[in-house]
């Protein structure tokens, strides 16, 4: 069993190999097998016509298979931080469920022309997902080189949209290779979180919205990251993006294509299902990245506990969320004086330093107006709760970080509570509550 465990997983490497070389050579071959009008078109320094053509020759190979629901589309170029694509697909088939996985195709394009870095990631995805790959859910592809039209004149002009022509160009490719996978398309970035059942959701979102029309529904508001698109308007929109790739970043070729369809407005599905992983090389709040980067040494280390709460809780985003070191956070709304949010400690600590985040990173929004942060202690009962607080300090535009002085008031801590001073109507992001324990190593 072992054994053939092991056959079957070398057989999935195999395959994926061979799949990528045959991507890599299927330009040539096509090349010889055009017609004249396409053969001509390919002595154009930009043969974007021929790109259909070469995709869907290729797509005649794997259109057999079923068609799923929904198609997540990533593409995924080499970064500092090389294990990000890796979370995302982790955190992608982890919270969504057998029968969720039934209705779900994930395509990644590999767009990075570095040989090195193709094999290691395909060989670190197939060991992490041989099953999927095997089952045909995850799919992996790599458009070459020689299928970029532009590729070369991108790297000889060194103007500053260098960067976002190619990424428009990747995308284009992902989308053409995924109109015929499935009826919907999301798009998500290479370093993603996603909620529990998102695939559930969206499905019951494009439900209500059957009678409405819409080009773009949007689960995250954050870059290109959580839209999702008709299949059928992909051949459309990568032919957009390679019109204009050099135009624009990709997020607002996004929304020029939305308006084009005659979506004037852009339709946000809250509470968003999907959340930007922190990048530890590109994130800009420095103390927080460094805080991370030495997790071990000046880094929170959120002390076991157990997170209570009488705000209203959905189910996408739950209050344990907000106490977890990662990117995760506890989404609710429509607060009433009074509402709190209290992590109680399995054992007392010391604590140094807390630190309490709400609202959005990029533009602060659903941030908790009027607030503030209480340290408990002397835990009593079942279920415990503290019997004293001391007030450490309030929310000033949506957080509060404090070292904590007063050497008796950061001893013993039992409970950390944030504390609704002021009702609030409409969403609440808590993103954190980070506590750093004296003395921890
Ligand atoms: C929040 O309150 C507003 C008005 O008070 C109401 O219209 C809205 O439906 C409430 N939202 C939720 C999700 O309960
Ligand atoms: C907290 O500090 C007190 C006083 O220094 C010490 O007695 C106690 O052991 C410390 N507790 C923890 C959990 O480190």
């Amino acid at each position: 069993m072992r054994c053939s465990i092991r056959k079957c997983f070398i057989q999935s490497v195999g395959i994926v190999f061979l799949w990528l070389f045959i991507t890599l050579k299927i330009p040539k071959e096509t090349e010889d097998d055009q017609n004249e009008a396409s053969y001509n078109s390919r002595k154009d320094p930009r043969p974007l016509e021929d790109w259909q053509n070469l995709t869907f020759k290729y797509m005649e190979k794997i259109q057999k298979r079923r068609k799923t629901w929904l198609t997540v589309g990533i593409s995924s170029v080499q970064q500092g931080d090389r294990s990000s694509l890796l979370y995302t697909l982790v955190s992608l088939f982890r919270v969504s469920s057998k029968a969720e996985q039934k209705h779900l195709t994930v395509l990644v394009h590999l767009a990075d022309s570095d040989l090195t870095w193709l094999r290691e990631t395909v060989a670190h995805i197939s060991s992490l997902f041989s099953p999927q790959i095997l089952k045909g859910q995850l799919l992996m592809i790599h458009a070459p080189s020689d299928a970029y039209p532009t590729v070369d004149s991108v790297r000889d002009e060194a103007f500053c949209g260098e960067f976002y022509s190619k990424q428009n160009v990747d995308h284009a490719f992902l989308m053409s290779f995924a109109t015929k996978l499935s009826d919907y398309f999301l798009l998500i970035e290479d370093n993603a979180f996603f909620a529990p059942n998102f695939v559930t959701h969206i499905h019951s979102r494009v439900n209500t919205m059957k009678s409405n029309s819409w080009v773009l529904l949007e689960f995250s508001n954050m870059g290109f990251l959580g839209k999702l698109f008709h299949s059928r308007d992909l051949p459309l929109l990568a032919h957009f993006l390679l019109l204009f790739y050099k135009e624009k970043p990709l997020d607002s070729l996004i929304s020029h294509f939305r308006m084009l369809l005659v979506q004037e407005s852009p339709i946000l599905c809250k509470p968003f299902l999907f959340y930007r992983r922190v990048s530890y090389t590109t994130f800009d709040h420095k103390q927080k990245a460094t805080a991370l980067q030495k997790k071990n040494a000046d880094g929170p280390n959120n002390p076991p506990g157990a997170v209570f709460t009488d705000m209203q809780v959905s189910d996408v985003h739950f209050p344990w969320e907000a106490y977890t070191l990662d990117e995760s956070f506890f989404w609710t709304h429509n607060l009433s004086t009074g509402n709190h949010l209290t992590v109680i400690l399995n054992h007392p600590a010391n604590l140094s330093r807390v630190q309490v985040i709400t609202g959005s990173i990029v533009d602060g929004r659903y941030a908790l107006e009027k607030g503030q942060v209480e340290l408990g202690y002397e835990p009593e009962g079942v279920p415990q709760h503290c019997t004293s607080f001391a007030l450490l300090g309030h929310l000033l535009e949506g957080q509060m970080d404090q070292e904590i002085y007063l050497k008796g008031m950061g001893y013993h801590v039992s409970c950390v509570r944030l504390v609704v001073t002021a009702g609030q109507a409409g969403g609440l992001m808590i993103r954190h509550i980070y506590l750093w324990e004296k003395n921890h190593k």
